[in-house]
C-alpha cells in the first residue's frame, strides 16, 4: 500500500484541533458480526456519512473497527445518547449479534465525531469472537479496563513471544520528517528479524481526509517486556485514531532528514498532537550529526518532553546504520 506524500493538517471536522473533553463521559464498546459482503472500506464509508450527520449533535464521538468479519465500536459521550446510538446501530442489517463488552464512565479518548480503521490480519473469524467473548467474560465479572486498552487488546493483540502479558510493554511510534522512511525502517527490521509486521489501514474521518496506513512489529528481544513498535506516516498524526492512542506511547522517535525545515515542521506537529492528549512521551530525534540539531532539542524540551539525540556516524546512514544505533536506546526505554 503505498503512503501518500499529500499531508492534510487537519480532517476539517467542526471540532478538528480541539483537545480532548476534560470532563468525564460515559463510555461503551460493542462487538459485531459483519453482513457486509462487498468492500469494507465502502462500507465503512457509507456509515461514517450517518455517523458525520448524526453524531455530533448527540455529543458523540465514535471508533469503528472492522477486522475478521466484525465491527468494534467504541462510543464515548453522554450515557442516554450512547444506549439510543446503540439501539437504533442494533436494527441495522449490516450486521447481527451486537454484544457490549466494556461500559463505564471516565476520562474522554476520541477527538473526532468518527474514526474508522480496517485491520488485515490471518486471524479467522471464529478466533476473534474468542478474544472478543474472554473481553466480555472479564468485563462482566468486573474486571475494569480502559476503553483503550479493550480497543487495542481487539485490534492489535500482543505476540505470543512477547513477555509482558496483557500489552503491559512500551510502545514506540516512529514518524519520517521526509518521504515514508518509517515504513522502509519498519519492513526492514520485519525481515531481518523474522518477525511477523502486522498492516492496518485508518479509513479518513472526513471526505478529505486520505486513508492512512500504520503498521506494527512486537520485538520481544527488547528490555525486560518487548518494544511494540508503531510505523506512521506524518499525516497520520492528523487522524482522530493517532490521537486517541497517542497517550500510551512511551516514546516518538522522529527520523530526521537533512532538510532542518522539515524536521521543525515534524516535530511541531508532534508537539502539538501531544498537547492536544495532555501528553509527554520522550521525543528521540534519530538522524546524523547535522540534522539532530540543538534548536530540536530546546523545542522540545520547552514543551516539558525529555529530548533523546541519537545520531549514526554514518553521513549517508542506511536502515541497517539506523537500527544499529536506535536499538540499544529502545533496550534501555524498555527498562
Ligand atoms: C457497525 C455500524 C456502526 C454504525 N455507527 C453509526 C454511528 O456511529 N452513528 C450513526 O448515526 N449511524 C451509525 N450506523 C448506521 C446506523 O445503523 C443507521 O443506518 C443510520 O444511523 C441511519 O441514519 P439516518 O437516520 O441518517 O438514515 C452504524 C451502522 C453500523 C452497521
Amino acid at each position: 500500500m503505498s503512503v501518500s506524500e499529500h499531508e492534510p493538517e487537519s480532517t476539517r471536522w467542526p471540532d478538528s484541533g480541539n483537545e480532548v473533553p476534560l470532563l468525564p463521559v460515559g463510555r461503551l464498546i460493542y462487538a459485531s458480526v459483519s453482513q457486509v459482503k462487498g468492500s469494507a472500506l465502502d462500507e465503512m464509508r457509507r456509515i461514517r456519512e450517518h455517523a458525520i450527520a448524526n453524531n455530533q449533535g448527540h455529543g458523540i464521538r465514535v471508533a469503528l473497527l472492522n477486522m475478521c468479519g466484525w465491527f468494534v465500536q467504541w462510543i464515548e459521550g453522554p450515557e442516554p445518547a450512547i444506549e439510543r446510538l446503540v439501539t437504533r446501530v442494533a436494527q441495522d442489517t449490516r450486521h447481527h449479534g451486537l454484544t457490549v463488552i466494556h461500559r463505564s464512565h471516565g476520562k474522554a479518548r476520541l477527538m473526532r465525531p468518527w474514526i474508522g480503521s480496517i485491520v488485515q490480519t490471518t486471524e479467522t473469524s471464529a478466533d476473534f469472537a474468542q478474544r472478543v467473548f474472554a473481553l466480555k467474560e472479564r468485563h462482566e465479572m468486573g474486571d475494569v479496563m480502559e476503553p483503550a486498552s479493550v480497543w487495542l487488546s481487539l485490534c492489535s493483540p500482543s505476540d505470543p513471544d512477547m513477555p509482558a502479558a496483557g500489552g503491559a510493554y512500551p510502545r514506540v511510534m516512529l514518524l519520517p520528517a521526509r518521504r515514508a522512511v518509517s515504513f522502509d525502517l519498519i519492513n526492514w527490521l520485519a525481515r531481518e528479524t523474522s518477525r511477523p509486521l502486522i498492516r492496518r489501514r485508518f479509513a479518513g474521518s472526513s471526505e478529505d481526509a486520505l486513508d492512512v496506513e500504520s503498521d506494527y512489529l512486537d520485538l520481544p528481544g527488547l528490555g525486560p517486556c518487548g518494544v511494540r513498535i508503531v510505523a506512521n506516516a506524518r499525516k497520520g498524526l492528523a487522524m482522530g485514531m493517532t490521537h486517541a492512542f497517542l497517550p500510551n506511547y512511551e516514546a516518538v522517535v522522529i527520523l530526521l532528514d537533512d532538510d532542518a525545515e522539515q524536521n521543525h515542521r515534524i516535530v511541531g506537529k508532534v508537539l502539538s498532537a501531544c498537547r492536544q492528549v495532555h501528553h509527554t512521551p520522550t521525543i528521540i530525534g534519530l538522524g546524523t550529526h547535522l540534522s539532530v540539531t540543538p534548536d530540536l532539542q530546546t523545542e522540545v524540551e520547552r514543551q516539558g518532553h525529555a529530548w533523546l539525540g541519537i545520531t549514526s556516524p554514518m553521513s549517508r546512514p542506511d536502515l541497517a546504520d539506523y537500527w544499529e544505533v536506535l536499538e540499544p536506546v529502545l533496550d534501555r526505554i524498555g527498562r
